[in-house]
């Protein structure tokens, strides 16, 4: 008999390549999603990759009451991982109350269904945008949170923080919390991707969609910065070595492996890349040349960001594998592939 894993937000980029490893590692996944940033072609999708066409329910997480409904339905889900959320940075800044309502309140109607229907596993797609600033490199879980710059960075703290005295009140409940660094590449298969509504606000995209001719030309945001070439230093990671750890998440939670009611794990190489590094492999990996300029500081970016990743290593028996230059050239293999048969 499978398990069933709720997945909201399954039809998303991280979501999306998440439901694929879950189904190649023989669970039965459910997608709540209210495809706002993401469209019901993506489950014929998964179906073509993976053969098994998951459950979906297109469902506003916002709404009390269709939430718990939606729960009930499926109460026999041994685990949920909660990506739904908002997650442009600059959207955020410009419409806070979006983000706050959007982002907390469906995980708030979430985490109250599962402990109605005593479903006792939750994983909570985070980012290490809730370190702030760092104050030491590389970042440990240990590293202490501040305040995001960004309203969406700060919804992220603010959920961990609600899932902390959650998890404090209901010994029942087990939970993981993930933070990613940043996620870029897509599946092999070309089929599943990141797929931005509108002006990318993330690099990986915009540099593709330059190269694609969509986007006149890369604007890259400062090279004054106190790092080796000036530019912004990132753990970039693969959006499947991302999802595998997810279903390693899931395993831990579902066979009640846990130390500790509530575990947090930085997902990241443990590798930095400038934004000329990135630049430069796309370059090499698909032999062209990107139109870019460089330009004025973006207000809330930080100079340097990457991951201590011995804490996932040790207990999700996890590291990331596929290189910068595999991250770029899936990523870079999608956008083709998408626009050869969406023109925009
Ligand atoms: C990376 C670098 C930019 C665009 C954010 C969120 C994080 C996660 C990933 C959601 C920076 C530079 C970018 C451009 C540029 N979000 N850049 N020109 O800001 O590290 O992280 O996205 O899951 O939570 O905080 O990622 O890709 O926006 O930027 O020069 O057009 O690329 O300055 O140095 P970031 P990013």
């Amino acid at each position: 008999m499978k398990q069933k894993i709720i997945v909201t937000g399954g039809c998303g980029y991280i979501g999306s390549h998440t439901v694929v490893e879950l189904i190649e590692n023989n669970y039965e996944v459910v997608i709540f999603d209210d495809l706002s940033n993401s469209s019901s072609e993506t489950i014929d999708r998964i179906e073509k990759i993976t053969g098994i066409k998951p459950t979906f329910v297109e469902i506003d997480l916002k709404d009390e009451l269709a939430t718990n409904k939606a729960f009930k339905i499926h109460n026999d889900a041994k685990s949920v991982i909660n990506f739904a959320a908002h997650k442009a940075v600059g959207e955020s800044v410009q419409k806070p109350l979006m983000y706050y309502k959007n982002n907390l309140y469906s995980l708030i109607n979430v985490l109250s269904a599962i402990e109605e229907q005593n479903i006792d596993g939750f994983i909570f797609s985070s980012s290490a945008t809730v370190y702030g600033t760092p104050n030491s490199l590389p970042i440990t879980e240990k590293n202490e949170t501040q305040r995001p710059f960004s309203p969406y960075g700060n919804t992220k703290k603010m959920a961990e923080e609600i899932l902390d005295d959650l998890i404090k009140s209901n010994k029942n409940l087990a939970a993981i919390s993930l933070r990613y660094f940043n996620p870029i590449g897509a599946h092999e298969s070309g089929l599943i991707g990141e797929l931005p509504t509108g002006v990318p606000n993330n690099l990986m995209p915009y540099i593709t969609q330059t190269a694609v001719g969509i986007r006149e030309k890369l604007m890259v945001y400062g090279n004054d910065y106190p790092t080796k070439d000036g530019t912004p230093i990132r753990d970039y990671i693969h959006v499947v070595d991302l999802a595998k750890a997810h279903v390693l998440a899931v395993d831990r939670i579902v066979k009640k492996e846990q130390e500790e009611a509530f575990e947090i794990f930085n997902l990241g190489t443990g590798n930095g890349y400038s934004v000329l590094d990135v630049i430069n492999s796309f370059e090499k990996v698909t032999n062209s040349k990107l139109n870019y300029e460089i330009t004025g500081r973006r207000p809330g970016d930080v100079p340097q960001l990457f991951a201590a990743i011995d804490l996932a290593k040790e207990k999700l028996g996890w590291v990331a594998g596929k290189t910068l230059d595999e991250m770029i050239s899936s990523s870079w293999s999608w956008e083709q592939k998408y626009r050869a048969t969406h023109k925009s």
